[in-house]
């Protein structure tokens, strides 16, 4: 029998073909829509700050690690917020003072989507023979001095997390801590964290006012907080915002020696990448690849994904100037480690050699 094809069957095919192709579109839009809105999981700091699970580390935006870019910056830190991840984290001494405004620039007509800690008590102080001088100072001059800055410069009126950055054994930490405690009352503030602080200081702190969080570096290379540290925020209730989780990107394999980094980037004069420490510390670098590689994950993303399975109170914060490593680095969050591998991790993985700072910055720490 023939079969004659009308017009009106044309139409209709062709319809049928417009709607497959708008499916398949719709199907593209939803895909992009996901990856786009992917929320993360939220962990809470101490009594009750609510953040993303994964922070996003802004220091070497501006400083410390070489050439800065601020449009990248800029377009890392937005990325960051459609990918889930807004918690920031900043501080007044990194530049100093021009991370601060970068991340205000960033935020600027989003604030509330953000949560923003940031740092005081480095107190830039020039001197003839060294115009890149600072002193730590913890007194409550500098404590209110600071906050009129970082206000400003970030454009907020509130910070949502302030760090005393490090103690000033020259300052009661009653002191310091009892000012920042006023900046709670003004509404300038709204949770106190302290970074690099001893067991001691740490209760003698929360004794003042409550700590919600000790920002303090702990990776796969870096556990000693796990001895006495750990186990006393854990006993008083306060969060643990680990820095540097990715051992300042020599875990990740960003670079394997401080030649490939910029002339001024600070991780040149790291003990842990001189000489025969940082012999050692390749070996370890490779230790992390190949049980990464074992696991069809990037070694950034294991040492990501080690710190979260170290427990819910914990918030990592990597940093990054650029959205490819900050996709990569959220990715972390959906990597699951198993009891084997922590357990492997544990027993193949070397210890790191070599300080994490120079002499001057260990006196600044554990302090
Ligand atoms: N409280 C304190 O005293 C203190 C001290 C240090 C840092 N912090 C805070 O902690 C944050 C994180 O620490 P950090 O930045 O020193 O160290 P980190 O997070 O361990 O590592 C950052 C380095 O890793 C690189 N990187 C990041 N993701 C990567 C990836 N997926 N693949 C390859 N390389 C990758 C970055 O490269 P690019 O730079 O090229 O993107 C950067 O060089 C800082 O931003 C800062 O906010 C606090």
């Amino acid at each position: 029998m023939a079969t004659f094809v009308t017009h009106h069957d044309v139409v209709l095919e062709q319809l049928e073909e417009t709607a497959r192709r708008l499916e398949l579109i719709e199907r593209k839009i939803d895909c992009y829509r996901e990856r786009n809105q992917r929320t993360m999981n939220e962990r809470t700091l101490g009594k009750g700050l609510a953040v993303s699970e994964l922070g996003l580390g802004c220091m070497g935006m501006s400083a410390f690690y070489g050439t800065a870019d601020e449009d990248e910056a800029i377009a890392t830190i937005h990325r960051a917020l459609e990918l889930g991840c807004s918690f920031l984290d900043t501080a007044e001494m990194y530049g100093p003072f021009t991370n601060e405004e970068l991340v205000g620039k960033a935020i600027a007509g989003n604030r509330d989507k953000w949560t923003i800690a940031t740092k005081m008590g480095i107190r830039f102080a020039p001197t003839d023979d060294n115009p890149t001088n600072r002193v730590l100072d913890g007194s409550r001059e500098n404590v209110r001095n600071s906050i009129e800055g970082s206000l400003k410069r970030l454009g907020t009126d509130r910070v949502d997390l302030y760090y005393l950055h490090r103690v000033d054994p020259g300052t009661p930490i009653e002191e310091t801590v009892g000012a920042m405690g006023e900046l709670v009352t003004e509404g300038k503030v709204r949770h106190l964290g302290l970074s690099e602080a001893k067991p001691a200081t740490i209760r003698r702190a929360h004794a003042t006012h409550p700590i919600t969080a000790l920002q303090t570096e702990y990776s796969l290379w870096t556990r000693d907080p796990e001895a006495e540290i750990l186990p006393t925020v854990r006993e008083l209730g306060i969060g643990f915002v680990p820095y540097a989780p990715l051992g300042r990107g020599f875990l990740s394999g960003r670079f394997t020696n401080p030649d490939e980094l910029d002339k001024d980037d600070f991780r040149r004069h790291g003990p842990r990448f001189k000489g025969d420490a940082l012999e050692h510390n390749l070996g370890l670098a490779a230790k992390v690849r190949e049980i990464a590689e074992e696991k069809g994950i990037t070694p950034g993303q294991l040492a990501l994904a080690w710190v979260l399975a170290q427990g819910d109170d914990l918030v990592p914060i990597p940093g990054t100037k650029r959205r490819a490593y900050l996709e990569e680095n959220l990715g972390a969050a959906d990597v699951e480690l198993s009891a084997g591998d922590l357990a492997r991790i544990d027993a193949e993985l070397p210890e790191a050699a070599g300080d994490r700072y120079d002499a001057t910055g260990m006196a600044t720490v554990n302090n």
